[in-house]
C-alpha cells in the first residue's frame, strides 16, 4: 500500500509517496509565485496551486516507482487561513487572500473591539488576527460587494485542491479552526458566529476529522492527473497540525518547535483549553485532540535576512561561516540582544508595527556576536510562547524541532538552553507532507489512529540536553528581553507613521 501526501505551501506544493512501512519512496516539488498587489497584501491564484499539484502528481507517477492503482490514499497539509471564493459555477471569484496578508487591521479592530473579543473567544476559542480568515471575509464584504454577492463556496487553500480532486466541498477541524468560524471545543461550525456575521453555513465546506475519507478521486481528476478513481481522499490538516503529526507531536508533554521561515511553538492538549487573553491560538489537532500554538513571524527568516541582506558579500557558504563565528561567540553575545520582529509579530504581541532591533551594541561587538544574538533572539521570542503555555499549566517535557533552522546543532543547543528542555530531532525530514501521508494511511485503515501511526513510525534520532550554566545566564538575559517590546512599542508605532 502507498499514500500520497500533498503539502500545499506558500512558495511551492510538495508531494511525497510513502509506503505502508512509513518509508518515503518518491518526492517532487513545484513552485508558484505570491503576488503583492499593494503594500501588506499577499495573494495567489488557486488555479496555480491546482496546476502545480497536477504537474507534480503527473511527474511523480511518470517515474513509475509506484503505479496509480497502488496509491491507496491521498491527504493534505495546507497553508492555513487563506480565503478562496467560488461562484455557483465553481469558478474562482478573485485571487486567494493569504495567511500573510495584512490588509484587515480595520476588520480585526471591529471584530475584537466592537463585535467583542469575549464573544469571539467564547464561540471559537480565538480572537481575530489579520492573518486569519474571518476578517478577510468582512474585507471582501466591505470592499468587493459585487464579489461578495456572488459567493457560493468559501474554503481554505488545501480544500480547493481536495475539491478539484474529488468534487466534494470538505475541510478538516484543524484548518477550519484557523478561520475563527469553528466552534473549536465542539468541533463544528459555530452557529452563533455565522448568524451574527450573516454567513450562511451552506457556503462553507462540510468539516471532517483530518483522517476521515471525503471521497474518491473523480473521473475528471483522474483524467487530468493520471491518478486512479479507486484512490481514497481524506480531509487533511492545516500545515502546523500536519507538521506536528509528521514529528509525532500527538501526546501531551511533547512540544513541537518549527524553526522555519516563521517559528512555531505547538503543544498538544488532551482537552480543549484557551488562554483568557487569546495570546495563543487554540485550535483542533489533526488526531482528534486539540492544540495551543504560538506563531513567530520571522524565525529562520531573521537568519536569512542577516545572511542575505546584510552579509551578502561573504564568499563561499555564508551560512556556515557566520554560524561558526556565532559558535565562537560567548553565550549571551556579550550583552547584545536582538528583537526578531522583522515582519511585525504575531505571538504574543499581535503587532504588525513591531520592528526588528539590536539592543545593547557596543564598540567591541563583532559580527560573530551579532549573528549569535540573532539566533538567541529568535529563541527568546519562541520562549515567550513557552512561558504562556507554562502559565496555563500545559505540561511540557521535551521539544521536537523541525524546519530549516533545526539543521544547525548550535541553534538546537541555544534552544535547549533558553527553553531549559531537551531538544530532539526525529527520523522524518519531510515535515507536513509526511504528516499528510500518515493521515491518508490512517484513513485507509492501516493504523487505528493517528497516534498509533505516529508511535510506530516516528523515532528520535538526536537529542541535545540543556547546559546548566547557559540556562542560568539565558534566564537573566530573558528577563531583560521580555521587557523590551513594552518599552519600544510606542516608538515602533511612531516609526511606522513617519
Ligand atoms: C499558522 C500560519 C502558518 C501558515 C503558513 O497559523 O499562519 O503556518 O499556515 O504556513
Amino acid at each position: 500500500m502507498n499514500f500520497l501526501g500533498i503539502d500545499l505551501g506558500t512558495s511551492s506544493v510538495k508531494i511525497i509517496i510513502m509506503n505502508e512501512d512509513g518509508k518515503v519512496v518518491e518526492s517532487v516539488s513545484k513552485s508558484y509565485d505570491v503576488s503583492y498587489p499593494e503594500a501588506g497584501w499577499a495573494e495567489q491564484n488557486p488555479e496555480d496551486w491546482w496546476n502545480g499539484t497536477k504537474e507534480g502528481i503527473k511527474e511523480i507517477l511518470g517515474r513509475g516507482t509506484v503505479k496509480p492503482e497502488e496509491i491507496n490514499g491521498i491527504s493534505f497539509s495546507g497553508q492555513m487561513h487563506g480565503l478562496v471564493l467560488l461562484d455557483e459555477k465553481n469558478d474562482v471569484l478573485m485571487p486567494a487572500i493569504l495567511w500573510c496578508d495584512q490588509r484587515t487591521q480595520k476588520q480585526c479592530d471591529y471584530l475584537n473591539n466592537e463585535f467583542g473579543q469575549d464573544k469571539l473567544s467564547k464561540y471559537t476559542g480565538n480572537k481575530a488576527l489579520t492573518g486569519f480568515t474571518i476578517p478577510k471575509v468582512l474585507w471582501v464584504k466591505e470592499n468587493r460587494p459585487e464579489i461578495y454577492s456572488k459567493i457560493a463556496h468559501m474554503m481554505l487553500p488545501k480544500d480547493y485542491i481536495s475539491f478539484k480532486l474529488t468534487g466534494s466541498f470538505a475541510s478538516d477541524m484543524s484548518d477550519a479552526a484557523g478561520t475563527v468560524m469553528l466552534d473549536v471545543e465542539n468541533r463544528k461550525w459555530s452557529k452563533e458566529m455565522l448568524d451574527l456575521l450573516e454567513i450562511d453555513e451552506a457556503v462553507l465546506p462540510k468539516v471532517y476529522e483530518s483522517w476521515q475519507v471525503i471521497g474518491n478521486v473523480s473521473e475528471e481528476a483522474s483524467r487530468e492527473t493520471g491518478l486512479s478513481i479507486k484512490t481514497l481522499v481524506t480531509a487533511g490538516a492545516g500545515d502546523q497540525a500536519a507538521g506536528a503529526v509528521g514529528t509525532g507531536t500527538v501526546d501531551a508533554g511533547i512540544l513541537s518547535v518549527a524553526l522555519g521561515t516563521s517559528g512555531v511553538v505547538f503543544a498538544c492538549d488532551e482537552k480543549f483549553a484557551v488562554d483568557k487573553e487569546n495570546r495563543l491560538h487554540s485550535f483542533c489537532h489533526a488526531n482528534g485532540k486539540w492544540h495551543q500554538m504560538g506563531v513567530m513571524l520571522s524565525a529562520a527568516a531573521s537568519l536569512q535576512w542577516w545572511v542575505e541582506n546584510v552579509n551578502s558579500d561573504i564568499e563561499g557558504d555564508a551560512f556556515e561561516k557566520l554560524l561558526s563565528e556565532a559558535e565562537a561567540a560567548p553565550v549571551g553575545s556579550n550583552r547584545l540582544l536582538f528583537l526578531p520582529y522583522l515582519m511585525g509579530e504575531r505571538t504574543p504581541h499581535s503587532d504588525p508595527n513591531a520592528k526588528g532591533s539590536f539592543i545593547g551594541l557596543s564598540i567591541t561587538h563583532k559580527r560573530g556576536e551579532m549573528t549569535r544574538a540573532v539566533l538567541e533572539g529568535v529563541c527568546f521570542g519562541l520562549r515567550d510562547s513557552l512561558e504562556i503555555l507554562k502559565s496555563l499549566n500545559v505540561e511540557v517535557k521535551e521539544v521536537r524541532v523541525s524546519g530549516g533552522g533545526s539543521k544547525s546543532r548550535l541553534w538546537r543547543q541555544i534552544l535547549a538552553d533558553i527553553f531549559n528542555l531537551k531538544v530532539s530531532m526525529i527520523n522524518s525530514k519531510e515535515g507536513p507532507a509526511y504528516g499528510a501521508a500518515i493521515l491518508a494511511a490512517v484513513g485507509c485503515g492501516v493504523y487505528n489512529s493517528v497516534d498509533e501511526a505516529c508511535h510506530k513510525l516516528i523515532n528520535i534520532t538526536d537529542t541535545v540536553e540543556p547546559i546548566k550554566e547557559n540556562v542560568e545566564k539565558y534566564n537573566r538575559v530573558y528577563n531583560v528581553y521580555s521587557s523590551l517590546y513594552g518599552c519600544l512599542k510606542d516608538k515602533f508605532d511612531e516609526i511606522s507613521s513617519l
